[in-house]
């Protein structure tokens, strides 16, 4: 037996929900947000199925997951949002994106040198106070500042400003004052640069949450991530997305234990009745959280087991006893659906006080992953 979890992904999930992004957008170019591998997804094979789909570009962090998708011949364009190596993104024919006057520079000597041109996307910072050039109108920069700093990239030998781009820092965008005062930025920046006679054809802003909320937002193109894996970023609200990854585990042992037996290290669950214990093969090696312990509940014969006693390094106790004819080897689902129980990777969150981008990619990407 193989150790831990075992990731069921599903890839027509990630073409419906690429669909539910098309339609909510009017038909807009989607950025694909594959970084992280595609948030415990796997980017290859997620990025592959999205380029079958129609999507019109990839995003990614970093340029060794952008070389990862060009190597895997993947050759759609490509969005680095956050690695400024000149040398990659010339070689593997990227488009970086660029948040300083300085990386600009760097990219247009290089480009001279080659003989060559190369299309970026211009960041700006218009709130989320982490990278790009400042557009936040306060004391220490304004709009028209940052509308000379573009300018001036766009005259650079060598570089096309084909996008530009900004972060909304609100991810659940549950207060919308503040997006709508990065929209009103941003807004205002592109407009300015258009009348003087920069038009930068890709302008993008819009994050999942703003996908579904902020439609002011959507410009020319979008950038979602989490929807595409089918989990909405606004609390209670899923507009027909499909959850594309499944995890499961085994149950390893079942044990029948007297009240008053302690389970797992620090005994903090005693049985207080003859109890039915399963021993499942994950525990926090797989991603499976220790916030878990006496926290958490599991699948088994489509019934909601708790989890009791704390998570151990590679195992987990689970107490089925109120669950009929259940056997060594069943499958326990530690994220997924059977019947009319799920258990989403919201609710994990919540468990483990995160976010849902965590657990998809903590136990995504320790889990042995499958593509239906
Ligand atoms: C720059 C950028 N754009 C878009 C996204 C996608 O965000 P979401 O997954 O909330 O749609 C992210 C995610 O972290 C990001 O960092």
């Amino acid at each position: 037996m193989e150790r831990g979890l075992v990731a069921e992904i599903d890839l027509q999930a990630v073409s419906h929900n690429f669909g539910v992004i098309r339609q909510m957008t009017g038909g807009r170019p989607v950025i694909a947000v594959v970084k992280a591998d595609a948030y415990g997804h796997g980017a290859v094979e997620v990025s592959k199925r999205l380029v079958g789909d129609g999507a019109e570009y990839l995003a990614v962090a970093f340029m060794n997951e952008a070389i990862q998708l060009r190597e895997a011949g993947i050759s759609a364009p490509i969005l680095v949002l956050f690695d400024p190596d000149v040398k990659e993104a010339f070689e593997y024919n990227l488009t970086p994106v660029v948040g300083t006057l300085k990386a600009a520079y760097d990219l247009s000597r290089e480009a001279v040198r080659r003989g060559r041109h190369i299309t970026v996307h211009i960041k700006v910072d218009s709130g989320m106070g982490r990278l790009g050039l400042r557009c936040v109108p306060d004391n220490c920069c304004d709009i028209s500042e940052c509308e000379k700093v573009i300018i001036e990239i766009s005259r650079l030998q060598g570089i096309n400003i084909e996008g530009m781009m900004s972060h909304f820092c609100d991810a659940d965008l549950k207060y919308l004052s503040f997006a709508r005062s990065q929209i009103s930025v941003f807004d205002t920046l592109r407009k300015n640069l258009s009348a003087a006679g920069l038009h930068i054809p890709v302008c993008h802003l819009a994050n999942s949450a703003a996908v579904m909320s902020l439609p002011e937002a959507h410009y020319d193109a979008v950038r979602p991530g989490i929807m595409l894996y089918g989990c909405s970023p606004l609390d209670g609200v899923d507009r027909g997305l499909v959850p594309a990854m499944s995890v499961k585990a085994r149950i390893l042992a079942l044990r029948k234990l007297p009240p008053g037996t302690s389970i797992s290290y620090g005994r903090t669950f005693v049985t207080a009745r003859e109890s039915l214990v399963a021993v499942m093969s994950a525990g926090y090696a797989d991603g499976f959280n220790r916030l878990f312990s006496n926290n958490a509940a599991v699948l088994v014969k489509g019934r909601k087991a708790p989890v009791v006693g704390r998570v151990c390094m590679d195992i987990t106790m689970v107490d089925v006893t109120e669950i009929a004819d259940v056997s060594e080897m069943d499958e326990v689902i530690i994220m997924g659906g059977r019947g009319e129980e799920r258990i989403g990777a919201e609710d994990l969150a919540r468990w483990s006080n995160t976010i849902p981008y965590e657990v998809m990619l903590s136990i995504g990407s320790k889990a042995k992953r499958i593509y239906i």
